[in-house]
């Protein structure tokens, strides 16, 4: 039997559609981006994740010379958002990129890695947790619900 997925997304044309919040969300990561340590491949990426109690959490990517030891933005943010906020229910990740000092102007997706902990972390607080992607600028994509970008995983 042939069987369907069908992935929802909301997409605008840059950030001044979005919420104020959302808006701040977006500016935080892009700082963060600015922010990463990405020598090696200069694709430097920011995340900001919001919790349920309005802090703000930010992370971008660490390289390293050996290479597999380096981190994805995403999960660098994750990950202090659960050591530092342990209780706390993650709301939306914002996601941003510069690739070799370069202003993107469309979104990058998180890699199958970051996506799987996402899910993790969605299921144990039977959220859905809100992604926004967005280059340094232009369209802005929202995905409400890990599903919607990981629709199996582990
Ligand atoms: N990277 C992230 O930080 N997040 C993503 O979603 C994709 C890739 C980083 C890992 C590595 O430092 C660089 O971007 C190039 O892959």
């Amino acid at each position: 039997m042939k069987k369907e997925i069908k992935l929802h997304y909301l997409e605008f044309d840059d950030e001044t559609q979005l919420s104020n919040v959302d808006a701040l969300l977006l500016k935080q990561a892009q700082e963060a981006a600015q922010n990463a340590y990405a020598p090696y491949s200069k694709f430097k990426v920011g995340a900001a994740i919001l919790l349920d109690n309005g802090q703000i959490v930010k992370g971008n990517n660490q390289e390293n010379i050996a290479y597999p030891s380096g981190l994805c933005a995403e999960r660098v943010a994750l990950f202090a958002a659960k050591a530092n906020y342990p209780t706390q229910t993650i709301q939306t990740l914002a996601i941003c990129a510069i690739y070799a000092d370069k202003i993107l102007s469309s979104p990058i997706f998180p890699c199958g890695s970051c996506l799987q902990v996402l899910r993790e972390y969605q299921k144990l607080s039977d959220h859905k947790i809100r992604i926004l992607l967005q280059g340094m600028r232009g369209k802005v994509m929202i995905f409400e619900g890990v599903e919607n970008l990981l629709p199996f995983g582990f």
